[in-house]
């Protein structure tokens, strides 16, 4: 267990009471033989929001395995194990088929979704273009975007729907280091493309829990398909124009487009236009939504820890944006991103890592049979009662300084592990970084509603009431 650092003032844990945000409780533990009604029990919530449907064992144990329906689970939040599983026995484990049929149609052979051969040419090729180097690069455009958007901000509303707002913000951040503000689409039309097809495509139906075969029409799957055509298109017609000018030997701007075109596999062959398209729609899949929840829960929280704010305040107001090159930031900003990092914890935008088990595995008294689901969930692993002291309290101090190096490697979790860990984990901390430092140099945010947001897993964990704050201008 990591135990909860001292105080600054020496004293014996934190001094007050930390903010505790409202969360779903695990449910009550079911007894094995009654898995089939426990199964039907918990359906809708696995269909609405699969966190609520987490049984207190899961959160109390290192290995817990159960069923749901046909389907043996095997929830696994212990760090020994998850290292054995992921890094010591990932080619034993196989993409998870719900989140295949949910996420395929859309992503195709997108990194996130390929495998194999296909998924080991990608991430090879692709790894290079999220290099540091090319991540600096991408931090003047990450600042430019994120001032302009303050100045608009400054000029609207004073109550805004923070995730929204955050949401669009970071698309478009994601969107400039991708095409330069070459894509032929209007970004709020690109915007509620993406948010339908999160919002519609994005949910396990439920006959695919139930182990209804391919060929039965799932309904939730034929909504949205349009939205992700219209964005396909776009993307396609943007690189084709791209792969135009660089034939014509016209300068290219230095974006993710650019990277990917010149990018070269193991054979030294350029990315095929499919491959480049459906990486390209999965970086915006996977890119923009986990950042901007990662940073409205962050805001929520500050909003509610005013010790942990003004010293957010007094770094950002400390850091000097016109002498430090925006790439460095991070490095001025050790407790904003200690809060980042506790707000990731408490409500990670990713909340379940799943994979098939191809073979049977045998580690530290606990035997997994080939077939079964290993569900790795940040969710679950995050709040665990073993490793974590008062795991559901915001404690940004867990993250600071030495305490950030007392934490096991495989007990935070938020970019995954493995093989498959985010390819992004570098670009969203950098953008988070230069994100909170602007807006928090800029506004106070006061949360007034009398209700507390509550989270809601759809692909990625967000508040059910979009976070309504007030800004007041610094
Ligand atoms: C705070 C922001 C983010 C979070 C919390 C996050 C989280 C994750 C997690 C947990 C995985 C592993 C999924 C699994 O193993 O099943 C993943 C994979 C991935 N992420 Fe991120 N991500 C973030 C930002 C980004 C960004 C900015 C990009 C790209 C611009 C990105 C692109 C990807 C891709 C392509 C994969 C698939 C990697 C593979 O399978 O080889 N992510 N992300």
């Amino acid at each position: 267990m990591q135990a909860l650092p001292l105080d600054d003032d020496g004293s014996d844990g934190p001094g007050k009471a930390a903010f505790s945000p409202p969360a779903p409780s695990p449910i009550d533990n079911v007894p094995q033989n009654h898995l089939w009604l426990r199964s039907f029990a918990v359906l809708p919530k696995v269909v609405s929001n699969p966190i609520e449907s987490f049984s207190a064992t899961a959160y109390e144990e290192p290995v817990f395995q159960t069923r749901m329906f046909h389907q043996r689970l095997a929830m696994v939040h212990d760090p020994k194990m998850l290292r054995h599983i992921f890094v010591e026995k990932a080619d034993l484990l196989s993409a998870n088929d719900v989140r295949q049929k949910i996420l395929k149609p859309a992503l195709r052979e997108g990194m996130l979704t390929a495998e194999g051969a296909t998924w080991r040419k990608a991430r090879r090729a692709i790894a290079p273009v999220f290099a540091p180097r090319n991540v600096h690069g991408f931090a003047l455009s990450m600042r430019n975007v994120t001032s302009a958007f303050i100045e608009d901000m400054k000029g609207g509303p004073d109550k805004i729907p923070l995730a929204d707002r955050l949401t669009k913000l970071a698309y478009m951040v994601l969107s400039d280091s991708l095409f330069s503000g070459d894509l032929d689409a209007d970004s709020e039309q690109v915007l509620s493309d993406v948010a339908y097809f999160l919002e519609h495509l994005g949910r396990p139906d439920p006959m695919d829990l139930l182990g209804v075969p391919d060929w039965v029409p799932r309904i939730t799957k034929l909504r949205g398909i349009g939205a992700i055509k219209r964005l396909r298109a776009a993307v396609r017609a943007t690189a084709e124009r791209r792969l135009e000018r660089d034939r014509n030997g016209e300068d290219l701007p230095e974006d993710f487009l650019t990277l990917l075109l010149r990018t070269r596999d193991d054979e030294n062959d350029p990315l095929s236009i499919d491959e480049i398209e459906d990486n390209i729609i999965t970086f915006i899949a996977a890119g923009h939504e986990t950042t901007a929840r990662a940073l409205a829960w962050t805001i929520y929280l500050l909003s509610f820890d005013q010790d942990a704010l003004q010293r957010c305040q007094a770094e950002v107001d400390a850091l000097d944006i016109d002498s430090v090159p925006p790439e460095q930031w991070g490095t001025y900003l050790p407790w904003v991103t200690a809060c980042f990092e506790e707000s990731m914890r408490l409500f990670p935008p990713a909340a379940i890592v799943s994979r098939n088990l191809d073979a049977d595995i045998q580690f530290d008294g606990h035997e997994i049979l080939a077939g079964t689901q290993i569900v790795a969930s940040p969710w679950i692993l995050h709040r665990h009662k073993r490793l974590w002291e008062r795991p559901d309290e915001f404690h940004p101090e867990r993250f600071f300084g030495d305490n950030r190096d007392q934490i096991d490697r495989f007990a935070y979790l938020p970019f995954g592990l493995g093989k498959r860990v985010c390819i992004g984990a570098r670009f969203a901390m950098q953008e988070a970084q230069i994100i909170l430092a602007l807006l928090l140099r800029s506004f106070e945010f006061a949360y007034e509603e009398v209700r507390l947001p509550w989270p809601i897993m759809k692909v990625t964990v967000q508040p059910d009431n979009g976070i309504p704050m007030r800004l007041i201008r610094r």
